[in-house]
């Protein structure tokens, strides 16, 4: 018998079948063959929320969630942070190897050339509220720009999709500043491309009066690092948005829309934003063990602890953690870092966290730092989606040059009523549910 296979017995009618093992995984396809009678529809996998479901094949990122590992294209994330731009990291995390010098400034001119923006998209921003969610605006100007490049419908042209990801990356960074300008009335910065991704990034969201602006290198090393930290996770909940998205060949701009979306929630993305926010109500090291108390009670969550995929230290965490000092000493330190520490300290002791193997993940300490250059807490979001979106138009080209991907439509378990008739109003019973 093939040793890489898996024996199923249905007990219902006693037949055995033999489905296929590669990679560790089962086709689930092949369990649509196990049938009660003829007219059965045959066997399916339920896995709400995709927790043990592989949807598809991929050479992005690996991680190893047990062991606490993150490779972008077999590469160690602290070795790319310590030696690669964000640049260089998003190349690779787009074709699939570091770039040469030459290739790298291509990239580069191809992304910084794509930063300035369409002028209409500035009228049409003037119409968000001042007060409006950074992640919101964002998202709609995002989908807005689909409005602008209607050739970016064509998604299997190749070019044309290579030039769309060009000016996604380069138009995304222009567009999270406008937003964060936009909500202090301050006027919209040009980019500048004498200045590095990172730098031109700093300089449309902070230039003042000033002729020329000057980026702290230490401030740009650290949102460097951040950022390469940030780029890609594999199939989350916003990479998998992305392709299921995408999968229906819609245009990039549209489906990046749905990605920052999917990030912009308090499970996801959004936990850097709660992270601060929780934080702040603690308030001092002197409340932890009431609101930890609260948490084991199951009235709240620790933000910024547990992960779907991690069962240890998440490993951009401890990088996060160890740039937190080297901010600080710029900026001043953060007086939250001692509340976070505490909680971070008790967690781990306590047989809850260590029980459910609860750590504190990539959103535990950036929203600390990234408050100590002073964004505000709605902003953080912002600084996830600008490095993630190479990395999701990475998984997007996967997806689409994936033969055996088609467009993404899960099944499901209808436990609702069977056919009935639809009665006269005049003779229908109050429903328990009124609207
Ligand atoms: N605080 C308290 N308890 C938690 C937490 C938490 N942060 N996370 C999980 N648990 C508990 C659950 O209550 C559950 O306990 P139970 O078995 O007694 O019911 C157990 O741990 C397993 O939790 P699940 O919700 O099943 O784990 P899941 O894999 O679905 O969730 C998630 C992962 C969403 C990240 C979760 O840990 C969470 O809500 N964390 C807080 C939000 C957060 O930090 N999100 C950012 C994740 S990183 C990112 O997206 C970039």
């Amino acid at each position: 018998m093939n040793k890489n296979t898996l024996s199923v017995t249905d007990n219902r009618t006693g037949k055995i079948y033999e489905i296929p093992i590669e990679h560790g995984a089962v086709p689930a396809i092949d369990f649509r063959q196990i049938k009660e009678s003829e007219d059965d529809f045959g066997l399916m996998c339920y896995d709400p929320s995709y927790s043990n479901t592989a949807a598809c094949r991929s050479n992005i990122t690996y991680i190893d969630g047990d062991k606490g590992i993150l490779l972008y294209r077999g590469y160690p994330i602290e070795q790319l942070a310590e030696e690669c731009t964000f640049l260089e990291c998003a190349y690779l995390t787009l074709y699939g190897e570091l770039p040469t010098e030459s290739q790298l400034s291509t990239f580069t001119h191809g992304v910084l050339r794509h930063t300035m923006i369409h002028e209409n998209v500035k009228k049409f921003m003037e119409g968000f509220n001042y007060d409006a969610h950074p992640m919101s605006m964002l998202m709609s100007t995002v989908a807005a720009l689909s409005t602008y490049y209607p050739e970016s419908v064509d998604v299997r042209h190749e070019e044309l999709r290579t030039e769309q990801v060009l000016r996604i990356v380069g138009q995304v960074p222009t567009l999270a500043a406008y937003c964060y300008r936009h909500r202090r009335g301050l006027p919209y910065n040009y980019p500048d491309d004498e200045l590095g991704y990172v730098e031109n990034l700093m300089h449309m969201l902070w230039k003042r009066t000033e002729h020329k602006y000057k980026p702290h290198p230490v401030l740009a090393k650290a949102l460097e690092v951040l950022f390469i930290l940030h780029l890609d996770h594999e199939q989350n909940c916003s990479s998998t948005t992305m392709r299921t998205a995408g999968s229906s060949l819609a245009d990039p701009y549209v489906t990046t829309a749905a990605a920052i979306a999917a990030l912009s929630g308090p499970l996801h993305g959004g936990a850097n934003e709660a992270v601060l926010r929780m934080l702040d109500e603690i308030g001092s090291v002197n409340n932890i063990p009431a609101f930890i108390k609260e948490v084991k009670e199951g009235k709240r969550r620790l933000m910024g602890f547990g992960h779907r995929v991690y069962k240890n230290y998440d490993p951009r965490a401890k990088m996060i953690k160890r740039i937190a000092d080297e901010v600080f000493e710029v900026t001043g330190r953060n007086p939250r870092l001692d509340t976070a520490l505490e909680l971070e300290r008790i967690a781990l002791q306590d047989e809850y966290f260590v029980a459910r193997k609860l750590y504190p993940n990539v959103d535990f300490y950036s929203g600390i730092i990234y408050q100590a250059m002073g964004f505000n807490p709605a902003y953080f979001t912002v600084l996830f989606a600008i490095p993630r979106t190479p990395g999701w138009l990475a998984q997007w080209e996967e997806m689409l040059m994936d033969k055996e991907q088609k467009i993404a439509r899960p099944r499901q378990l209808y436990l609702g009523y069977g056919h009935r008739d639809v009665v006269p109003m005049s003779e229908r019973a109050e429903s328990a549910v009124a609207v």
